[in-house]
């Protein structure tokens, strides 16, 4: 079962494989032996798989993986897939809904790149299909590893899955570059679909809604042989890592794809302007209907290598690439009623109750109506018939009422003036769209809904933890605050003993609440769900502060108005005084601090890493930038520095470590010289930075993603 090779002599690459293997095989048998009792080999053979994989770990620390049997706390695997780390992470893309999107998306690269025009810039349009993104893995030409994207950083190893799809090659044959990771959508094409659908139908199975469910169930699946009864395919459109082969444009990524025998998307096009970019997108709109499988846009990336390399990444996006999306896809249905749902902050949302209707190929019966003044703009009254509207994985909407429709002179809906929840009163400061319950705390719905942020996918990642069950146990009493989802093993028994929960199902929801017990610093943090801290700013924070103790000072002081924290917070990058206000509000509430305090007793917080670039003179210093810079753009300058693992701020203080000076520089410049804060050129800049962007160059891409270098994105409050 396990290879008897010395493990001296495996390569990394041999060891990593076996690895991966082992853990699969030993999570198979722990399955078995403790969640089913039918284990089908002795203790003995068991042991010797664990004594293996122990030996090849140690030879190979770097490649122990989350997955390890050592690493996985109880039994449970998490899903059945194994979870692996991609190697440069999956991104997402920007959206563009107009024109002007699309016109801004070009002049800001044009900026960036200090392109006059756009002249030599080329945007390659193609299809933005449908569907779900994978990543397969090649070594050697041979395809060794697919994944799903999971939320970016890791997703799930779907191998057996991926092989069984006739239009992904397994061999690239021999010029094959050392390392390929190939990325592209799984979709399902509509008549396949449609006949998938009739034969589960005539064997009593349920049906799927439309072709992406339909692809992410069939992709789902356990059992290999099932997914390769399903009509899956494949389109080729962007690559991961990449060692052994060099590619100057993504046009030429795309030849070669087509080489190596995958399908490339015919439709894809180069571009030299927004017209002929605006041109092909109306040109695929007008073939949405006849080309057999679903789009939702047209994506725009800028074809040259080099210039996606400067540009790099905001937060989870490239700078590079845009997804012009369709308009949404509209439908009439009556409203039946309007009811309110009371946040995780306290946000009174109003919902409309609707007549179900499919919309693009989703039963829809709730749509947003956002709040009490939209009501009011839009005349929208019960039982009044609406045009909704749904784009993408967006909650739909209510766009208008059919005045026309009305019958008799229905009442206005009355917004509540007190919390249906909690019967605080409902308060909307003045200036402001959102109306809240005063209740904080004491607001029931707040708790749980602050409960299912916490152990949601983007925050503890608490699988088996769904919203259904926070709702259960909060109605048990057994979770009023997040420190209770670490004593809920006290229930366990009680639990296992009660209707709809086995053995099995327990034991995994446990099994998750330890694995995260251990979660990241980041992710803590916003599964606080405090307000205007979203990912972007809680994983800045987490970067800043490194570990849980430094953050938690800090928090405390800051609480306390320490000036010194309030100015080393602003100092953070695209952090302005709304988030500290937020950040002192939460933690002067002493309920919520002691809560943050308990947490830290309870779990074992992981520091977040340094930034990889810790040999670069600007790692985690503070830097400035003033004056008109000549050789680049501002954007693109800061861009740099942050790639090199520097903060950047807007205004010099003590604690400023360089000040960049460019022409006609002011009064930054003067207070750099009061205060003593080193000064560089433009040109000192740029060496000290060239110098060391070149010694990292081939790393660079997967660096700036991992890191995800650049300003945050605006967090805003999701109000579930
Ligand atoms: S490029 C860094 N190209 O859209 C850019 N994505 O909203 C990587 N998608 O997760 C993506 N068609 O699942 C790219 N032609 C296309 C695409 C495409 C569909 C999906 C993909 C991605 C999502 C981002």
């Amino acid at each position: 079962m396990s290879d008897p090779r010395p493990i001296d002599e495996l390569s990394k690459l041999e060891a990593a494989q076996e690895l991966a293997k082992l853990a699969r095989i030993i999570a198979d048998h722990d399955k078995r032996y403790y969640l089913e009792d039918s284990p089908t080999i002795s203790d003995g053979e068991y042991d010797a798989l664990r004594r293996r994989n122990d030996a090849i770990e140690q030879r190979f620390p770097t490649l122990i993986h989350k997955d390890s049997p050592n690493k996985r706390v109880g039994t449970a695997p998490r899903s059945g897939f194994r979870k692996v780390r991609h190697a440069v992470p999956m991104l997402s893309l920007a959206n563009a809904f107009k024109q002007e999107d699309v016109q801004d998306f070009y002049d800001r690269i044009c900026r960036f790149l200090s392109l006059k025009d756009g002249a030599g810039l080329t945007i390659v349009a193609e299809p933005k299909i449908d569907g779900l993104s994978a990543n397969l893995r090649y070594e050697q030409g041979q395809l060794v590893l697919a994944a799903t994207r999971g939320d970016g950083r890791e997703g799930e190893d779907i191998t057996a899955n991926i092989m069984t799809l006739d239009d992904v090659p397994k061999d690239l044959g021999a010029d094959a570059p050392a390392v390929v990771e190939v990325r592209g959508e799984v979709y399902m094409r509509g008549d396949d679909f449609a006949a998938m659908n009739r034969r589960l139908i005539e064997d009593g199975k349920p049906e799927f809604a439309n072709p992406r469910n339909a692809a992410a169930g069939s992709l789902r699946q356990l059992d290999p042989k099932i997914t390769a009864e399903r009509p899956l395919r494949f389109f080729a459109y962007s690559h991961g890592a990449l060692e052994g082969l060099a590619l100057d444009s993504h046009m030429a990524l795309l030849d070669q794809l087509r080489a190596w025998g995958f399908s490339v998307n015919e439709l894809t096009q180069a571009c030299q302007s927004v017209d002929e970019m605006i041109a092909v997108y109306e040109a695929i709109q007008d073939q949405r209907a006849t080309l057999g499988y679903d789009i939702d846009g047209v994506v725009y990336k800028v074809d040259d290598y080099g210039f996606q390399e400067r540009l790099g990444f905001v937060a989870r996006a490239p700078r590079w690439a845009i997804a012009h999306k369709f308009p949404a896809e509209r439908a009439v249905t009556r409203l039946n009623e309007i009811t309110v749902q009371v946040g995780r902050t306290g946000a009174i949302t109003p919902v409309a109750n609707l007549e179900p209707i499919t919309v693009g190929g989703v039963v829809v019966s709730r749509a947003t109506l956002h709040n009490e003044d939209e009501i009011k703009r839009k005349d929208i009254r019960p039982g009044d018939w609406v045009v909704i509207q749904r784009a993408g994985d967006v909650i739909p909407q209510v766009v208008e009422v059919q005045l026309d429709k009305r019958s008799g002179d229905p009442a206005p809906f009355d917004f509540p003036r007190l919390c249906p929840v909690c019967d605080s009163p409902v308060e909307r400061p003045p200036g402001e769209a959102v109306a809240r319950c005063s209740g904080g705390l004491i607001c029931k719905a707040q708790r749980v809904e602050r409960l299912k942020h916490f152990v949601s996918r983007d925050a503890l990642d608490i699988d088996g933890f769904g919203d259904k069950n926070v709702e259960a146990f909060a109605e048990l009493g057994w979770l009023d605050s997040p420190v209770d989802v670490f004593q809920l093993h006290h229930h366990a028994d009680e639990l296992r003993s009660m209707e709809g929960w086995g053995a099995t199902s327990v034991d995994k929801l446990m099994a998750a609440i330890e694995t995260a017990r251990r979660a990241p610093l980041n992710r803590l943090i916003f599964g606080l769900g405090i307000r205007q801290v979203g990912q972007a700013s809680a994983r800045l924070l987490a970067r800043y502060y490194t570990d849980f103790d430094t953050w938690s000072v800090a928090m405390r002081k800051l609480a306390d108005c320490d000036a010194g924290v309030e100015a080393e917070l602003l100092n953070i990058d695209s952090f302005g005084q709304a988030v500290v206000v937020e950040l002192q509000r939460f933690f002067a509430n002493d309920g919520n601090a002691a809560v943050v305090a308990e947490l830290g007793a309870l779990m074992e917080v992981e520091a977040v890493e340094a930034p990889a670039d810790t040999g670069s003179p600007f790692t985690a210093k503070t830097v400035v930038f003033t004056g008109t810079l000549e050789s680049m753009s501002r954007p693109e300058a800061k861009a740099w520095a942050e790639r090199l693992g520097a903060k950047v701020s807007n205004s010099v203080s003590k604690k400023t470590n360089f000040v960049v000076i460019g022409g006609d520089a002011g009064s930054k410049a003067t207070k750099a010289r009061d205060l003593g804060v080193p000064i560089l050129s433009e040109q000192e800049f740029r060496d000290m930075a060239e110098r060391k962007l070149k010694t990292s160059a081939n790393a660079s891409n997967e660096t700036s993603t991992n890191e995800e270098p650049g300003k945050a994105a605006p967090d805003t409050e999701t109000s579930a």
